[in-house]
């Protein structure tokens, strides 16, 4: 059995003020599912965050990470640094830095190797843009980002890693992947994994979470396919009701 897992990433959202009151709701939502719940606050609110979810069962995770271990990077964090805040888990290679901060393939493999280097968990996130579908080319852009950035890690590294489609058509707009276009691509990333490098075993213990505008009412029809493991939630994140009604809904 797979881990199923509902993620929030809360992106550039939420002030210590707003961060304190979604994570004082947080508390008081009832998880009726066996998903393991995670928040993504910002930066500056991790540690907070990490220590009013002690005791709860909601681990705090990254947003992302520097692959430097220190230095002359303004602005950036290092892996030790979320480490010494209690954090464990971070997202990696969102659509959102690829766009915005020119992340490339190469760059998220170094992300990568430097996270597992700390004992870090990594989720790792892909997905096509609109073009791509519309081209028919989401496949292999998918594939591609998937092999570039770790295909070249040892079988044991993937216990480590969970994978997140998030075509990126889907993210923030409402336009949810069909639950059968989720399963197209979750059936096919988890092929790839199996015939072009790691076996059956890894692909199929490998959990891979769908992203892209998940709801409280659609969540349900997604989880319910054989190859989605859970999600990545943005913005129905920010609302606790909602989050738990989407994790609930396995
Ligand atoms: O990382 C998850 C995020 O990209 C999905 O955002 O608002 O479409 O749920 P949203």
């Amino acid at each position: 059995m797979r881990t199923q897992i509902v993620a929030g990433n809360w992106k550039m959202n939420n002030d210590l003020p707003e961060t304190e009151a979604l994570i004082s709701n947080l508390k008081r939502q009832t998880k009726t599912s066996h998903a393991e719940v995670m928040v993504a606050p910002t930066f500056v609110n991790l540690y907070h965050a990490y220590e009013a979810l002690r005791g709860f069962d909601i681990e705090v995770i990254a947003q992302n990470m520097h692959f430097a271990d220190n230095g002359a990077f303004t602005g950036e964090v290092s892996a030790s640094m979320l480490e010494s805040v209690g954090v464990k888990t971070v997202i990696l290679g969102h659509s959102e830095r690829r766009a915005y901060f020119n992340e490339t393939d190469e760059d998220l493999a170094k992300k990568v190797d430097t996270a597992l280097k700390n004992n870090m968990r990594v989720i790792f996130c892909f997905g096509e843009e609109l073009a791509d579908r519309k081209s028919h080319n989401h496949k292999k852009v998918v594939e591609t980002q998937i092999k570039n950035a770790l295909f070249h890690l040892p079988d044991d590294a993937w216990k480590s890693i969970v994978l997140a489609y998030e075509p990126v058509w889907a993210i923030g707009t409402g336009e949810t992947a069909t639950p059968e276009q989720a399963q197209e691509m979750h059936a096919f990333i988890r092929k790839t994994i199996e015939e072009d490098a790691y076996g059956i075993d890894i692909a199929n213990n490998v959990s891979i979470l769908y992203g892209g505008s998940v709801k409280p009412n659609n969540a349900k029809d997604i989880f319910s396919k054989p190859d989605v493991d859970g999600g990545l939630i943005g913005g129905a994140s920010l609302n606790a009701e909602d989050f738990f009604k989407i994790v609930n809904a396995f």
